[in-house]
Parts: C-alpha cells; structure tokens; sequence
C-alpha cells in the first residue's frame, strides 16, 4: 500500500486532531501518539502547569525536543499542538519523515470545543476576538506547510475517508 512513514495531524485547538487521529491510527494499523500528551508524560505535569511554572518559551522548547523525538518514530499518527508548526525547524524536521494533514475546521466549532476547557493556556491569556485573529493568522501557516488539507465539517467518519483516500496519492504524487 503506502510506505510505513508517519502521519502528522495540525490544525487549530478544538479542530478535532485527536479524535480523528485515534480513529485514522486504528484504520490504517498505526499507533496514535499527541505531542501533549508526550510532554506530559516527560515531564509527569500538565501541559498547563508547565505554561503557568515555567512559561511559554520553556513549553516550546519541550515542544521542539518532542518533536525531534517523535518524528523519527515509524508507522505513527501524530497528533500535533495548535502552536508545533510555528517552528520552522519543527517543519522541517517533521517532514524529514512524515506527511502533514491540516485538519481545517471552521473557527466557531473550534471554539465551541475549547471554550469551556481550563486546560488549554492560550485560551487563559486571549479573548474570544484575539483568539480568532490567531485563529486566521494559524490557518495560513497550515495551509502553506501542510501535504494534504481536509474540511471537518463534524462528520469525523468522512473526514477519516477523504485522509484515507489522499493517504496513497500522498505518498505516490508530488504536492502541485
Ligand atoms: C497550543 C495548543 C495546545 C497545546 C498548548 C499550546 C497552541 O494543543 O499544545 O496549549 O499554541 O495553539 P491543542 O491544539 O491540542 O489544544
């Protein structure tokens, strides 16, 4: 079928990387890893508790050793933070072994999901109108570093379909 080279997910806080991750990594027989959740396990402290102990730099700097690490990983659906692409050296070294998908999801379901969520620091420090200026300003980068883009409208089960479908050609074709 297709080289046993990873997947990388991004896209904004809420757009459902992770949900669709676990369902893609289970489809195609690949184990699922999120870069969170790999810092916490690191670091035995919530992603949250890092920002509020140490700061946003301290966090992307774990962010960065995570990804160093995990990208050389095989046959992983990685599931990426929000903020992982803004290094071009994550890029970079990302795609060294993996294809990017962007999972766009309009801003007011992604907001709709993380709303009322404590655990994401960025939400803390930004109003609703600052987060949908970084919302646009994100959506650019990801659409400018990833290999394939896919609309979430909610139906998580056609989302996984069209990445599935995309998944061979990805990894045949060169990006036009
Ligand atoms: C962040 C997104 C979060 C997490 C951290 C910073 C961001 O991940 O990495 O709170 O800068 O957008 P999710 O996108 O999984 O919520």
């Amino acid at each position: 079928m297709f080289e046993r080279k990873n997947i990388t997910l991004c896209g904004f806080m809420g757009c459902g990387k992770t949900t669709i991750g676990k369902q893609l990594s289970q489809k195609i027989f690949y184990k699922f890893i999120d870069t969170d959740e790999y810092i916490e396990q690191m670091q035995k402290i919530p992603v949250e508790q890092i920002f509020v102990n140490s700061g946003e730099s301290y966090f992307r700097s774990l962010e960065k050793k995570a990804v160093e690490e995990l990208s050389k990983l095989n046959g992983y659906v990685i599931s990426t933070g929000g903020g992982t692409l803004k290094d071009a050296q994550n890029v970079e070294e990302i795609k060294k072994h993996s294809k990017i998908i962007y999972i766009n999801t309009d801003f007011d379901s992604c907001y709709d999901r993380i709303k009322d969520c404590s655990l994401r620091p960025i939400l803390n420090m930004a109003t609703a109108e600052q987060l949908r200026e970084l919302y646009e300003e994100r959506k650019l980068l990801y659409s400018s570093v990833c290999d394939y883009e896919v609309f979430n409208n909610g139906q998580v089960s056609n989302c996984i379909s069209t990445i599935l479908a995309s998944i061979e050609k990805l990894y045949f074709l060169p990006k036009i």
